[in-house]
Order: C-alpha cells, then sequence, then structure tokens
C-alpha cells in the first residue's frame, strides 16, 4: 500500500510516499481501508514534535510511528477475532491525538484509536472533516460553562476549531459574534453566527459589546488584551499556551481571584466528543468546513499550507483508488 513515511521528526520534506507493507490487524482490530483523513495541526505537532511536550507521546528522540495522521474514515475490509461489533463493508471513523497513521491506504484501529461506526447519511470526508477540530471545539464549548442566551466571542472563527466551536455555540442557542479575515467572511456566514467582525476592518478588542466568554481559536490574543471584553465573572480560553505558557498559569491562578477566569482545557474523552458530533451530523446541525484537497502524493504541500496558519478549516488528503 501507499502510505507516508518519515523516520526522524522535521518539516514536511522529511516525509516520502513509499510502498510499504499492509497492516495486519490482531484480534481485537479492524482493517479499515482509508477513504478521507485531514492533514491539521496536531498532525503538525506530531510531525515535528512541537511543542517538546507531545515527545513523551510520539517518542522521545525518533517518532515511534513512521506514517502521520491522527483521523480517518473509511471502510472495513478485515476483522480481528474478538471483535464482534464491526463487520467487514461497515464505514467507519476514528481519531487519536498521538497518531494512527492514517496517511496511508490502510491502517489497523481498535479501542485505543476510538474506532466506532460512522454517523448515517455522512460522506467519508465530512465524517473525517468531523474528528480532530471538532473534538477540541467540543471540549473547549464544555468548559466555557455558557447557556442559552449568553454572548460568546469567537476569535479565529475561519479556522477549524473555530468553525466547529461557532457551529456547537449556535446549537446551544448561545449568541455568537465570530472575527474573521475579509476574505473568509462568506465561509463563515455559512455557520450563522449573529455578528461578524472583520479583523481587517476593525480591532475586535473596540466592540462596546461585552461577553460572557471569549474563546481565542488561534491563540492570537491574551487575556490580558481581551480582559475588558469579559462581564464580571465571564471565562477566557486559548487554544494556545499562551507567551511564557500564561494559559495555563493563568488557569490556576484567576480562580483564587473570584472574578473574570481563563480556563485552560486539555481536552479529553475523544469517544465522548464523536457521540455528540455524530448526532449532530445526523441530525445536519454540524457541517464541516472543508478548504483544499490534496492528493496523498502532494502531501508536504499540504503540511506546507496548514502550516501557514491560513487555512480555512479543514485540509484534506484524498486516494485516488476510492
Ligand atoms: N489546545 C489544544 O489542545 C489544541 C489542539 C489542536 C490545535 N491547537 C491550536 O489551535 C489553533 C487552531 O487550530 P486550527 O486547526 O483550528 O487552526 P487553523 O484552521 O489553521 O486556523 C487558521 C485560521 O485562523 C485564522 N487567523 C489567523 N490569524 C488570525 C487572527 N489574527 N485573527 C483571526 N483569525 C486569524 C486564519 O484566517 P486568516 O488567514 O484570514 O487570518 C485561518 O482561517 C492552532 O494554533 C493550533 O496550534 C490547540
Amino acid at each position: 500500500m501507499r502510505a507516508a513515511v518519515r523516520h526522524s521528526y522535521g518539516p514536511p520534506e522529511v516525509l516520502e510516499i513509499r510502498a510499504i507493507d499492509r497492516p495486519n490487524c490482531g484480534p481485537d482490530q479492524v482493517l479499515v481501508r482509508v477513504h478521507a483523513t485531514t492533514v491539521n495541526r496536531t498532525d503538525c505537532a506530531v510531525l515535528m514534535a512541537k511543542p517538546f511536550i507531545m515527545r513523551p507521546m510520539t517518542g522521545w528522540i525518533h517518532p515511534k510511528r513512521a506514517t502521520t495522521g491522527t483521523d480517518f474514515a473509511g471502510e472495513v475490509v478485515a476483522v480481528g477475532a474478538e471483535v464482534d461489533e464491526f463487520e467487514i463493508g461497515d464505514r467507519v471513523w476514528g481519531f487519536h491525538d498521538e497518531g494512527l497513521s492514517s496517511h496511508a491506504e490502510y491502517l489497523v484501529a481498535g479501542r485505543r484509536e476510538n474506532v466506532a461506526k460512522m454517523p448515517a447519511g455522512v460522506s467519508f470526508d465530512d465524517a473525517a472533516a468531523s474528528l480532530e477540530a471538532a473534538h477540541y471545539a467540543a471540549n473547549f464549548v464544555k468548559r466555557l460553562q455558557v447557556h442559552q442566551g449568553d454572548r460568546v466571542l469567537v476569535n479565529g472563527a475561519s479556522g477549524a476549531i473555530g468553525s466547529a466551536v461557532v457551529q456547537l455555540l449556535k446549537n446551544k442557542g448561545v449568541i455568537v459574534t465570530a472575527v474573521c479575515g475579509t476574505p473568509n467572511i462568506p465561509r463563515v456566514e455559512t455557520l450563522n453566527p449573529d455578528e461578524i467582525i472583520d479583523y481587517e476592518r476593525e480591532d475586535f478588542r473596540e466592540t462596546s459589546t461585552r461577553f460572557h466568554a471569549v474563546l481565542d481559536a488561534v491563540g492570537k490574543s491574551s487575556f490580558g488584551r481581551c480582559r475588558h471584553l469579559l462581564l464580571p465573572r465571564g471565562v477566557y480560553i486559548s487554544s494556545e499556551l499562551g507567551w511564557g505558557c500564561q494559559n495555563p498559569l493563568l488557569a490556576l491562578m484567576t480562580p483564587c481571584l473570584r472574578g473574570k477566569v481563563v480556563r485552560f482545557p486539555l481536552p479529553t474523552n475523544i469517544a465522548a466528543s464523536m457521540q455528540q458530533i455524530s448526532a449532530l451530523l445526523t441530525e445536519g446541525k454540524f457541517a464541516p468546513l472543508i478548504d483544499r484537497q490534496y492528493p496523498l502524493e502532494e502531501i508536504r504541500d499540504a503540511f506546507g499550507y496548514v502550516l501557514t496558519g491560513e487555512k480555512c478549516g479543514n485540509v484534506m488528503l484524498t486516494f485516488d483508488a476510492n
């Protein structure tokens, strides 16, 4: 089978497309033919071992897994002897943020990879694009603890996480102000936010609106610069550690002050996020933004584009055999 392979950490150029043996599934695993997968920001972290904190999971000196890829949607083509919940032909999806080698035509998956049946009536592309960012978005939204009628500002609403956050908040009846750049406004409008601020024309920090929460889904702001936008017990969450790892530190300190707080959610329980998103996809209440599609052979270009920080939603890999 064709797979993206690397033996050291580094930029996209360390990746090569090679013909390697198809993996064999263990007794508690299934063999999946991959129909869709993304190149996402977690893949970039796994590829380059940045931030350094990735290394206990991905390998201290060399990557534990030669093939990159953290999410997939595909079809079961073989089933291990102890597996009774899947059959050959089932459409399945899965995600694991430390990697599951999905940048390949086939992969093996089990409980660790959170393999589950795909939501009915959903395409392979839409399923794969509703995993990585949607999982982080679900965790962030849960930790905002906002309710129907509350106001939330989402910075970076055109990103994969930001666009998922906007949709999850709108499903809760939250009033959403989305911040994005001029070219991405038409795509962000499809998410139905209540207001859009174009950051190329207006500094969102100058709005007179006050919010129950500010969620910076691209980590371009700071608590200090957004504090005045929050109502008295408002919550600030950033998807990034922040300068000097300030966000996790402030998440420890600010709750003691009984005022505006920073939270720094460590995303957990992937299976629960997948169940939540699966229900929304089936009901037509969630639709991932998809930006570019690259053939597997152009995976370096796909990583290069994701690393620009300019993608609008998700970047997909395609497999011409599918
Ligand atoms: N905490 C975690 O567990 C975790 C997990 C995964 C990822 N992350 C981090 O979360 C962030 C978002 O990931 P993602 O995949 O959603 O990102 P992404 O899709 O790459 O986000 C890029 C988007 O952000 C927009 N953007 C860039 N600068 C902006 C600014 N100053 N103001 C507003 N929008 C801006 C870009 O639009 P323009 O080009 O128009 O500016 C682009 O559409 C990344 O920084 C990633 O490292 C955190």
